[in-house]
């Protein structure tokens, strides 16, 4: 097999309460990523469409994480590294710095993909690591609530950074979200950069009650419990103030029947859950309303949730 094309979904990190642990796949926007294996040795990324995103490949996520997995393949296989190239090429459909995880996306596509045309000598945590190397340069911090359910699919949580422990929760498929995209720019360093490094002892026993709960929620299906544990006492609280109109947003899609939500990542991205494709459409349309008075561009998303994560099709 010499070349494929990867689809790599765009997705929300932390969940509300789930700092840097939950994440979960949408079904749309997603990357796309034409990954060809050749004789002419190097990694090359020829084509970036939709971005203008940096050749130097020393600032690009998909070359940092190909390059983690390829030094690893290296100790593993002994390979002769004069023989074996890549060939890119990147259709950004999820904007960069949006809060959806297109660092993400580029980054766990492409090791996804090259492990594949390796013929699969890596699994998924060794996968999610290399990938994690891109997020490192892409934020300053090698955060996986972003990679992890982009290739696992669904939601996501991380039990241990060290060592790394990764579990792929059950996803109920009657989960929608709806995503609005405010065009300013929030740079994950920044945005994690304002945070306290020390927290109270009553918000993390707060924080905790909502993470368990959320995850018996998603496993017992349970729409009222996932609605009550969608709340973050901790960060939240401080990144609300990069976001314009987020409380207005939060409290208007609750009324018309979102479970709950919050910021999407670091932001700018505010994502909603709902129960059902038509409560999610219209929560995405109360999104609209809210922003549509405000001077700030925007682009709106419903999404099912993404059981899947990355898929591919091979090219002839
Ligand atoms: N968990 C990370 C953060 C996700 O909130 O900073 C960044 O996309």
């Amino acid at each position: 097999m010499k070349g494929i094309k990867i689809f790599s979904p765009a997705t929300v990190a932390n969940l509300a309460c789930g700092f840097d642990v939950i994440g979960l796949a949408l079904d749309f926007p997603k990357d796309e990523i034409f990954l060809y294996k050749s004789n002419n040795p190097g990694i090359r990324i020829n084509k970036i469409y939709g971005s203008p995103l940096p050749h130097d490949p020393r600032k690009n996520v998909a070359f940092v994480a190909l390059q983690s997995l390829l030094k690893k393949y290296k100790q593993k296989q002994r390979f002769d590294e004069t023989k074996i190239g890549f060939e890119i090429e990147l259709i950004k459909n999820i904007h960069p710095g949006s809060g959806i995880g297109s660092s993400a996306a580029s980054a766990a596509g492409i090791v996804y993909g090259a492990n594949i045309l390796l013929g699969n000598p890596f699994n998924t945590i060794q996968l999610i690591r290399f990938a994690m190397e891109g997020e490192r340069i892409a934020s300053g911090t090698a955060h996986a609530d972003n990679v992890a359910p982009a290739i696992m699919g669904g939601v996501t949580l991380v039990r241990s950074y060290q060592p790394l422990d990764i579990t792929r929760l059950h996803t109920p498929n009657e989960l929608w979200i709806s995503i609005i995209h405010p065009q300013i720019e929030v740079k994950t360093s920044d945005a994690r950069e304002i945070l306290k490094q020390k927290i109270l002892m009553t918000d993390a026993i707060k924080q905790w009650g909502n993470v368990g709960a959320l995850i018996a929620g998603l496993y017992q299906e349970n729409y009222e419990l996932i609605s009550r544990s969608l709340e973050d006492v901790i960060v939240e609280p401080i990144r609300a103030m990069l976001i314009p109109a987020f409380y207005e947003l939060k409290i208007k899609c609750k009324e018309i029947g979102a479970l709950g939500g919050g910021i999407s990542g670091s932001g700018p991205s505010v994502f909603m859950l709902s129960k059902g494709n038509q409560t999610a459409k219209k929560v995405t349309e109360i999104m609209n309303r809210v922003y549509s008075p405000l001077k700030v561009d925007y682009k709106t998303y419903t999404s099912p949730i993404n059981q899947k994560g990355i898929k591919w099709i091979q090219l002839s």
